[in-house]
């Protein structure tokens, strides 16, 4: 297969790189990532996430960030809602697209959002209606389509199981997430094999969390496989916060020097990354993940 010309990343760090994070962060320093992820050309921004202040403390503040940022047209702001209450909250906050979440394996939805699998689809009908009735568009996430926290092997099949569910409900696209970074990229190819079999290519996405550095390697397999869209966190912010020990998604920085060297286009400016980088860094007082941003800044 072809590598594609144009790769759309999926920027997840003001969510995904934050929420897991134990010191506060203030509404303006995460105004101030966001608008400085606008100012590198990313398409498609994760803002934040409509979910319980009391399983995730770090996104309470969400409503505030999406009414400070600089919202650039054509730009997608995106946010998490677990269920309809989260749905209405995305709503009122001036959220155009949302983002539902379910997982491949039974013990990591119980953990992450206190339902089965087949529960938390049923909860997700009522936003599919809810969304087509205001014109919000809907991604979908599974997690743990490489490996369970909980319960260890994940198979593709039950990956497609979920991911085909997503999509028929109306999901426009369905990232699949390897929440512990386990995988390597034979599973990877062989994930996006079977479960492009119930959802074609182009609607799937990856998303990798590095734990194991394995991420820019199942981007590629994954490039092979005809998958053109990739979820990751700038300067590889991240973990769940119902998956021990996971570490952050791969930094975006790394993704787009990979795809810089693969002549694949992705809109991005890699140099206003890096100060976007930087900036959050600073917020956090810690070094950055990206492999791409610290030898640059060692130059
Ligand atoms: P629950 O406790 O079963 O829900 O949680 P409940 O309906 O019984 O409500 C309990 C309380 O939460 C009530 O408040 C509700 O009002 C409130 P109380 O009466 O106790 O004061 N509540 C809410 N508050 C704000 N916003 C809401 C909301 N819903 C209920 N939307 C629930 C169920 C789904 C709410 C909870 O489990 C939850 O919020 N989970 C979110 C977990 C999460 O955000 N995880 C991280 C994101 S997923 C991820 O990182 C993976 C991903 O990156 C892909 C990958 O890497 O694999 C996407
Ligand atoms: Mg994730």
């Amino acid at each position: 297969m072809p590598l594609p010309t144009h790769v759309r990343i999926v920027e997840v760090g003001p969510r995904d790189g934050l929420q897991n994070e134990a010191q506060p962060i203030s509404v303006t320093d995460k105004v101030q990532l966001v608008d400085a992820l606008t100012a590198a050309g990313l398409g498609y921004i994760e803002v934040g996430s409509f979910v319980s202040p009391k399983w995730v403390p770090q996104m309470a503040g969400s409503a505030d960030v999406f009414a400070q940022i600089q919202r650039k047209p054509g730009v997608v702001y995106g946010a998490l809602a677990p269920n309809l209450r989260g749905f209405e909250d995305a709503l009122a906050a001036g959220v155009k697209e949302v983002a539902v979440f379910a997982a491949a394996s039974e013990a990591f939805s119980r953990r992450n959002i206190n339902c089965s699998i087949s529960e938390s689809l049923e909860r997700f009908a009522p936003i599919m209606d809810a969304a087509k009735q205001h014109g919000i568009t809907v991604r979908g996430y599974v997690s743990c389509v490489l490996g369970c926290p909980y319960e260890g092997n994940v198979s593709p099949e039950q990956v497609a199981l979920v991911a085909r569910e997503l999509y028929a409900m109306g999901c426009y696209e369905v990232s699949l997430g390897d929440t512990i970074g386990t995988g390597t990229a034979g599973a990877t190819r062989k994930m996006f094999e079977v479960v492009s079999k119930d959802v074609p290519r182009e609607k799937l996405a990856g998303h990798f969390h590095d734990t194991y550095g394995q991420a820019v390697a199942n981007i590629y397999a994954s490039l092979l496989e005809g998958i053109s869209v990739f979820d990751s966190s700038i300067a590889g912010l991240g973990g769940c916060p119902y998956a021990k020990g996971a570490s952050g998604n791969v930094a975006t920085e790394d993704v787009v020097y990979l795809l810089n060297g693969l002549g694949i286009d992705t809109g991005i400016d890699l140099d206003a990354l890096m100060i976007a980088g930087q900036q959050i860094c600073t917020v956090l007082g810690r070094p950055t993940g990206s492999r791409v941003a610290r030898a640059r800044s060692a130059q």
